[in-house]
């Protein structure tokens, strides 16, 4: 059968000349181009000179064995498929392929055919793969991204943003307020990223004691304190080839800052208690609601640690700025709750709906969540009413920042305009004052001191 014309890449490593020369030879002649090494450790020292997408290595070779070179290979940021061969066509060494990570093997003696019909087919298999990523990934552009919903303007930018990071190992900064969905969408950027094989770990740097975080993120060795009976793995060596998501960054204390810069940029962690380093491979993402910016400019966060982290800035929006996602979302969640609880519930009554709309969701995706659940659970229509809301969302009245009126007693002054315009941008931007003062066109000594006055004013 005649194999369309390949582009790929096969690198063979093979100790014995003859069969390796026959082998780049055959499977050129069969659209493969190809190239030979004699060790794994030839091979791997040329490895970035070429784009591989399958490798065909010996089981058995001088100095480094098929299988080792087969966890090497898959540390490498463009991970080839691998196809072990050997002269040993056993079970167990099948099994042994396998779980090093190999797509096929191959028994000799090799028949060229065969041989190039397996690498065809593996690599088949990887553009089919890399097609399914590529679909998820568009449909989720289209109206949400993983589980996040909602079709604002101001959502689809961030799955716009979050659809083209995923794929690279950038680092990526969710920013937003509490309960806006970073967690998800560190996620969902995990899942459809070419890591998704590989584990996700989640770090929340605020629940963990200061004295204990070095040896939770970096691991420990046997001795390195009183209760280290054992040689621990930390956070970082269980993300190895997958993501770690640190969350809530901005509460990493100062000394762990610098260090964990230094494993950033080195790439390499040194447990407590231990002379050796380890490499680690893993593709960082961390979360703050704080403003990270005005961290560094107060001395709170370190400069250098914020532009290595925030190579890809995505900032989740809150909820009072997404428009009518609130009743999407609202609805989603009452059907999930219906379904869960076994009830019969359509929606939400038009007041009810309204009563969604004026109030401000201070506690975002999270807080309009916990409100369903509980309508929900306590109405005994078949809509949610303004009843079944809790008092706070039922009661709120939106603050309009300029207020019309007939009655000229009822008109604010000017200066209660400016408080209140002010305080609605601070709002809309997450509480950033720096970017709060761009807006409001005015420096941040000037906003901070009205601020100031506000907060004595009782405000
Ligand atoms: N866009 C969304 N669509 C659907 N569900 C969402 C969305 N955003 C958040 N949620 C839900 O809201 C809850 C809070 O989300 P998440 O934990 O990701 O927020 P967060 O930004 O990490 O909050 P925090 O800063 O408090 O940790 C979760 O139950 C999540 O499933
Ligand atoms: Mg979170």
């Amino acid at each position: 059968m005649a194999q369309p014309a390949a582009r790929a890449t096969v690198l063979i490593v093979e100790d014995d000349d003859d069969l390796r020369e026959i082998l780049v030879r055959g499977l050129g002649e069969r659209g493969l181009k190809s190239v030979g090494y004699g060790s794994a450790e030839l091979a791997l020292s040329a490895y970035g000179q070429h784009e591989i997408d399958v490798a065909l290595v010996d089981l058995k070779l001088p100095g480094m064995d098929g299988i080792a070179m087969c966890g090497r290979l898959s540390e490498q940021p463009r991970p080839p498929a691998v196809v072990l061969m050997t002269a040993f066509g056993s079970v167990a060494t099948a099994v042994k392929a396998v779980r090093a990570g190999a797509a096929d093997f191959l028994v000799k003696p090799l028949d060229l055919d065969v041989v190039a019909h397996r690498v065809h087919r593996v690599l088949d298999e990887q553009r089919v793969r890399a097609e399914a990523r590529r679909l998820r990934a568009a449909v989720d552009r289209a109206d949400g991204f993983g589980e996040l919903e909602g079709t604002s303007v101001a959502m689809r930018q961030a799955y716009d943003l979050l659809a083209r990071s995923a794929p690279s190992d950038a680092s990526v900064l969710l920013s937003g307020e509490s309960g806006t969905g970073k967690e998800l969408a560190a996620r969902a950027l995990h899942r459809q990223s070419r890591r998704s094989d590989g584990p996700f770990v989640a770090v929340n740097c605020s629940a963990i004691p200061e004295q204990l975080l070095e040896s939770e993120l970096f691991g420990h060795a046997k001795g390195a304190f009183t209760d280290a009976r054992t040689d621990r793995p930390g956070l970082f060596a269980r993300a190895h080839g997958g993501t770690l998501f640190l969350d809530e960054i901005a509460e990493l204390p100062m000394p762990m800052q610098a260090k964990l810069l230094r494993a950033l940029e080195e790439r390499r962690i040194r447990p407590v208690g231990s002379d050796a380093e380890q490499d680690v491979d893993l593709r960082l993402i961390t979360a703050t609601n704080r403003d990270l910016e005005e961290r560094c400019e107060t001395g709170e966060f370190r400069e250098d640690l914020f532009f290595r982290i925030n190579v890809i800035c995505v900032q989740l929006p809150p909820l009072r700025a997404r428009g009518t996602d609130v009743l999407q979302l609202a609805q989603i969640f009452v059907e999930q709750f219906a379904e869960s609880a076994h009830k019969n519930i359509v929606g939400l009554s038009a007041d009810a709906a309204q009563r969604l709309c004026d109030y401000r969701w201070p506690g975002n995706v999270r807080e309009l969540k916990n409100c369903i659940e509980r309508a929900v659970a306590l109405t005994e229509h078949e809509e949610i009413v303004p009843g079944d809301l809790p008092e706070r969302v039922r009661s709120f009245r939106a603050s309009h920042v300029v207020v019309a009126a007939d009655d000229p007693s009822e008109l604010p002054s000017l200066e209660e305009v400016e408080r209140r315009y002010i305080l609605r941008v601070l709002e809309t931007v997450n509480g950033s004052r720096s970017t709060a003062a761009r807006i409001l066109g005015v420096d941040r000594k000037t906003l901070y001191r009205r601020l100031e006055r506000y907060k004595n004013a009782g405000n």
